[in-house]
């Protein structure tokens, strides 16, 4: 029997969790048609093979109709959502894996343009600005139908072979009739009193305990401290969670702190990369001593020490695990294994939870197969047949295929031009918070290490010295280098890159003007770089909006740092030219709108317009090739070898992959690699 705090297992009443750590509810945005399918469930059940002790499925599972899904969320009004829930129940089940499930009614966190078109309702009369509806001021005939709604959707959940349910409280409905700063309501659930503040939350668990019985677990997941002057106080939430416990009708407190209402806010009660771990961690630990309640947290718990230290100092019960889990689903099975080194590291990068709003389903940086478990695997299958694989570039997507290639059991040798590992990631690091985006390397460089890949750094990788290895199959991931021209060809004489302000090759000049035709992150990551040693910075773009591949939770680090300095952000403005006066660089500018030219003076003008591939050798290899570079993409996405010929003459397979082949970014450089390789 193990000693390890986090492997001992935890009575929650009736149910047994067979270690201290679990997932909390994280909304994929995988359903389908607001119900939990085939990918949804496959998602859970890699996590419930891995050993987590429960999960705590969806995330914001709509009970009501006026309640409709920010990002695709489950849809628990519907019936027909109860035969997909006793399929994702059974498959965690059957690993040993409590499953329960987190409903809500957003109130006004969410939209009235989509689903039934109904308008949001919330005890606030403002919008709240993450999401932009106006809401309707609830009535007495709301209240009665969304407690009935909360009961309704309990029981399918019930029905469904769920363990248990969490309720939301922390932005949305629930919790909005608590906070002063969201309740314009008077009467019985008015702001006045607490205990009127609190009273929709006591008649929804009233009513959903009527309905479930005892024996069914509720928790809430709840804001215990809003941390925001006129909100809900540390203090205040002690004693909401005192009053939660005295009900007798809870099992269980998840704890939350702070707000969610904007970016920012959401940021500091979901810390991204560079912020502190474990932040709330203390409080969450004040809440359980306060209440003697089983206690659950996440926030930022990204290590195993941090978790282990979590339930050996008595902070909580359970920890959750969430990111960690999408990066690694089989963190548990490792510790018990005694391979904790192997955990493949989040990093906080949060490319996860930013994509469900903008891109539509949540992607883990650096597991493509986070998601795609359907597709994709996890623990990669040993080839039938061993080869010798060469891989050209130690960027993400190289080390990703040399990783896989040698997991599958190839002889792999890698050849890299610089002298470390790490490729673009290594301009990436060079902002202090983003450091942590070097894990992606070293556990990559840690897991070839183990299967006896063989490096070659400082070498410049030619057709002569790629042949003289003799591979049966080549990966190019050499990358790519900064595009210098501008949209279309257009001219971009004396100007710099954004890698050049990065790398530090060129020092940020008095006023700069940053020009990002790309959106993404080297063109803010230049602009607090110039912006920090003093310049005055604008960043401009011809975009409608400044930066839009970097969304929401990653653009509010990069704002802190910028806005109280001496930044501006210009959009819908294209850089026409450049041409020098004297010591100042003159900028032609227009805009895709009307034909209005203007121009301004700058000293330095760094442009930031994604990446030329790094391709010759790619050609240069192509001729003594089977496939001549040819992909056979049905092949690609439905999961078979590659097996093209357009030179039965050719010595080896050739492929290149990320941006060796256009500029995108390191997700899908690895998601290149991986299904390209696992087939190989
Ligand atoms: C993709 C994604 C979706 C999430 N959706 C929800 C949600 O619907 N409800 C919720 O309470 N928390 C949600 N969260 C927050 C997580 O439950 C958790 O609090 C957060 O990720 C911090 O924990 P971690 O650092 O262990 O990841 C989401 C997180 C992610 C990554
Ligand atoms: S995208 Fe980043 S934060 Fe999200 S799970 Fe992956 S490594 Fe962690």
């Amino acid at each position: 029997m193990s000693t390890d705090p986090l492997l001992q297992p935890f009575q929650l009443k009736h149910l047994t969790l067979k270690n201290r750590i679990m997932t909390t509810s994280h909304e994929p945005a995988y359903p389908e048609d607001g119900l939990p399918k085939e990918r949804y469930i496959a998602y859970h059940v890699e996590r419930a093979k891995g050993g987590v002790a429960m999960t705590m499925t969806a995330g914001s599972a709509a009970v009501s109709r006026d309640s409709p899904p920010s990002f695709n969320n489950i849809l628990a009004y519907k019936d027909e959502v109860v035969p997909w829930i006793r399929r994702l129940t059974e498959g965690c089940h059957a690993h040993g894996c409590a499953v329960m499930i987190q409903l809500t009614h957003l109130g006004r966190r969410t939209g009235w343009n989509k689903g039934d078109w109904l308008p949001s309702v919330s005890s606030s009369r403002h919008r709240e600005p993450a999401h932009r509806a106006f809401p309707k001021l609830l009535e007495d005939w709301d209240i009665e139908r969304l407690i009935c709604d909360f009961a309704d959707a309990a029981e399918r959940m019930q029905a469904g072979g769920m363990d248990g349910i969490e309720l939301e409280a922390y932005g949305h409905l629930l919790d909005q009739f608590w906070s002063p700063l969201t309740n314009d309501l008077s009467g019985p659930y008015g702001a006045d009193t607490l205990e009127n503040r609190l009273r929709f939350s006591m008649d929804v668990l009233a009513a959903i305990r009527k309905r479930v019985g005892d024996d069914f677990i509720v928790g809430l997941r709840y804001t215990a401290d809003e941390a925001q002057k006129g909100g809900i106080s540390a203090a205040e939430g002690i004693e909401i969670s005192k009053r939660l416990a005295a009900t007798g009708q809870v099992d269980f407190l998840n704890v939350i702190r702070g707000r969610i209402h904007t970016d920012p806010a959401l940021t500091d009660v979901i810390p991204v990369q560079g912020m502190a771990a474990a932040p709330h961690l203390e409080f969450a630990g004040a809440v359980r001593a306060a209440t003697g309640m089983p206690t659950f947290h996440a926030a930022r718990i990204p290590d195993v020490a941090t978790a282990r230290h979590a339930v050996s100092e008595g902070l909580l019960d359970m920890v959750g695990m969430t990111r960690a889990h999408m990066a690694d689903p089989h963190i548990v099975r490792k510790i018990i294994a005694g391979h904790e080194a192997e955990i493949r590291p989040c990093v906080g990068a949060t490319y996860c939870l930013d994509r469900i709003y903008q891109a539509g389903d949540a992607l883990c940086m650096h597991n493509a197969a986070t998601g795609r478990e359907l597709t994709m695997p996890h623990d990669i299958p040993v080839a039938t047949h061993k080869k010798k694989v060469v891989v050209i570039g130690a960027g993400p997507g190289g080390l990703e295929a040399a990783r896989v290639a040698a997991e599958r059991g190839h002889q792999v040798v890698v050849l890299e031009a610089q002298s470390d590992p790490g490729g673009q990631l290594r301009l990436t690091a060079q902002s202090p918070r983003r450091r942590e985006m070097l894990s992606i390397i070293d556990w990559r460089m840690a897991q070839c290490a183990a299967r006896d890949v063989v490096f070659h750094f400082n070498t410049w990788a030619e057709a002569g010295n790629v042949n003289a290895l003799n591979p049966d199959v080549v990966i190019v991931a050499t990358g790519g280098l900064p595009n210098t021209t501008l949209f279309e060809g257009l001219e971009a004489a004396h100007v710099v890159t954004s890698w050049d302000i990065i790398a530090g090759d060129v020092t940020p000049a008095g006023h700069v003007l940053i020009y990002d035709e790309s959106g993404d992150h080297p063109a803010l990551q230049a602009a607090e770089i110039a912006a920090l040693a003093g310049s005055k910075v604008e960043v401009m773009t011809p975009d409608r909006v400044f930066a839009p591949d970097i969304m929401g939770m990653n653009l509010v680090p990069y704002m802190r740092v910028l806005q109280d300095k001496d930044v501006s952000f210009t959009v819908a403005r294209r850089l026409l030219g450049v041409e020098r006066e004297g010591n100042r660089l003159i900028a032609r500018i227009g805009t895709d709108y009307s034909d209005h030219v203007h121009t301004a003076a700058y000293d330095q003008v760094v442009v930031n317009y994604g990446t030329l591939p790094l391709d010759e050798l790619y050609f240069a290899l192509r001729e003594g090739s089977v496939n001549g570079g040819a992909v056979d993409h049905a092949a690609l996405i439905e999961g078979r070898p590659q097996s093209l010929v357009r030179n039965p003459a050719g010595r080896y397979q050739l492929f290149r992959i990320g941006d060796a082949v256009s500029a995108r970014n390191t997700h899908a450089a690895i998601y290149d690699a991986l299904r390209l390789i696992k087939d190989i």
